[in-house]
């Protein structure tokens, strides 16, 4: 009795709280979009490219006369944009000015995992912590968030995020929109409601699938708008919500062309009408602007997104208008898109061909195969140097993703079936509504840590700072996994 008494309650729960999510109109444009800064470096003797961050707690005033309480990198909200080249040696000098433990996490960089700024390189309130790594992998649109086991939702929503974007040769040469903040614009998209003047606590999170906002925001500005001065512009689109998918688009159904997806640019551009982004994922797309033109990116309403319950309470009917673009009343030539973009990129995806051995993966809210994330147990070891299928099912009944660090992957089926343009790039995350499987080819390249582990995880980050995370390490040939630091004779 007690039980059906809990199970009745928690579903009452369920239907309340989804019912308090309410589609959301027209925005009004009234604030120019924030770019953020690219982040200052400097280039140490032997040639590194250093950056610093310092994580901070701030005020922030969205909206006039309303000053929020939120956390950022060097400012009140989000942080500035790190930029490095394919072959440089980066280090970033992190100090935590939270007072309360974090870490910083390199999301789509491959690196060593001592330097992947996961749950294990927790960096103490008032200490600091300097990554290094040499950037070996393809132009992309990369990004870095906190990941401190159980409070990451919550660190991440206060405001600490940033965009590091990588350029590589090819991607130097190519003939793509790259003016930074003019037409190659950070489109940093997040939803939020406020509690008066704080952003809401996420009382609404009980049975489902987390925070859910009742408004977006763009790089931390409400009813945001871009004056555009050029016929083409890049939009770099980061879906930095803890939990909200988006589908955006235009109201008058204009194609753009999708250039890049998670882990950089495709093979050539593909003509879309619609990009899907749950939380994580990223999308380069090219607009074409008409002179004296006002055009929206909307988010539609997603038919993919499972049943009509799963549409309705885990936002899928919702509908936002993100960010007006205007045109002005003339417009700079851009030169067409290039038929090709990226040769290398792409052919260092790994192949399916080559997979040395398959895993399976489960999602459920209460974990991955069954498991709830222990930091002390490694649930997979894989060799370095090989290539692996990763078979990830959803049948958990609600929306969930599945992001893994350290690798860019390649989407080898989608439910049996070839993937859509989206998912023919280099990817970290994918969606995957109810009823979805996915083969995915990981290769493992990076140097072997027995003893540290990298995580994959349902990217909803209520999930996963409720367990929805694994531990893989990468071992040579024959080793075992050793482990994790800190965890020495622990369970
Ligand atoms: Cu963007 Cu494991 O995270
Ligand atoms: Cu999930």
């Amino acid at each position: 009795v007690a039980v059906a008494a809990l199970a009745v309650g928690a579903l009452f729960t369920w239907l309340w709280t989804g019912s308090d999510v309410s589609t959301v109109g027209t925005e009004r444009f009234g604030n120019r979009l924030a770019i953020p800064p690219l982040a200052a470096s400097s280039v140490d003797e032997d040639g590194t490219r250093v950056f610093d961050l310092r994580m901070q707690t701030g005020e922030t005033e969205f909206e006039r006369g309303r000053r929020t309480p939120t956390y950022g990198f060097n400012g009140s909200y989000l942080g500035p944009t790190l930029r490095a080249e394919r072959g440089e040696r980066v280090r970033v000098r992190i100090r935590n000015e939270l007072g309360e433990a974090s870490s910083v996490h390199w999301h789509g960089m491959h690196l060593p995992a001592r330097m992947d700024g996961g749950p294990h390189q927790s960096i103490a309130p008032g200490a600091a912590w300097s990554p290094h790594w040499t950037v070996d992998q393809p132009a992309a649109t990369l990004w870095y968030h906190p990941h401190p086991h159980g409070a990451t939702e919550r660190h991440v929503r206060k405001g600490l995020a940033g965009l590091f974007l990588l350029d590589d040769e090819k991607s130097d040469e190519l003939a793509l929109p790259k003016k930074y903040g003019v037409d190659d614009v950070p489109v940093i998209v997040q939803d939020v409601r406020f509690d008066g003047a704080e952003l809401d606590n996420g009382r609404n999170i009980f049975q489902s699938v987390g925070f859910l906002g009742d408004r977006t925001m763009v790089n931390g500005t409400l009813g945001p708008y871009q004056e555009v001065g050029d016929e083409l512009i890049r939009l770099r689109l980061l879906n930095a919500s803890t939990t909200r998918t988006y589908a955006f688009g235009f109201p008058d159904g204009r194609p753009f062309s999708l250039i890049g997806t998670d882990g950089g640019l495709l093979e050539r551009p593909a003509a879309m009408e619609r990009v899907q982004l749950s939380p994580g994922e990223r999308a380069e797309i090219v607009v074409r602007m008409e002179a004296g033109e006002r055009v929206v990116l909307r988010s539609f309403p997603q038919d993919n997104y499972g049943d009509a319950w799963q549409r309705r309470f885990s936002g899928g009917e919702d509908s936002f208008d993100v960010l007006e673009l205007r045109a002005a009343d003339r417009l700079r030539p851009s030169p067409g898109l290039p038929a090709a973009l990226a040769g290398p990129g792409l052919s260092e995806l790994p192949d399916d061909a080559d997979a040395v051995r398959g895993r399976y993966f489960d999602l459920k809210r209460t974990g991955i195969n069954g498991r709830t994330m222990d930091m002390g147990r490694i649930d997979e070891t894989v060799t370095r140097g090989t290539t692996e299928v990763w078979t990830v099912r959803n049948a958990d009944g609600m929306p969930h993703n599945f992001h893994v660090h350290d690798v860019r992957f390649r989407v080898v089926e989608v439910n049996g079936s070839a993937p859509p343009p989206p998912l023919r790039g280099p990817k970290d995350t994918v969606f995957l509504p109810n009823g979805t499987t996915m083969k995915l080819a990981l290769r493992f390249d990076g140097p072997a840590d027995r003893d540290t582990p990298y995580m994959y995880h349902c990217h909803l980050l209520y999930h996963e700072d409720e367990g929805m995370m694994g531990q893989f390490v990468v071992v040579e040939k024959g080793e075992r996994a050793g482990t994790p630091a800190g965890h020495a004779g622990g369970h």
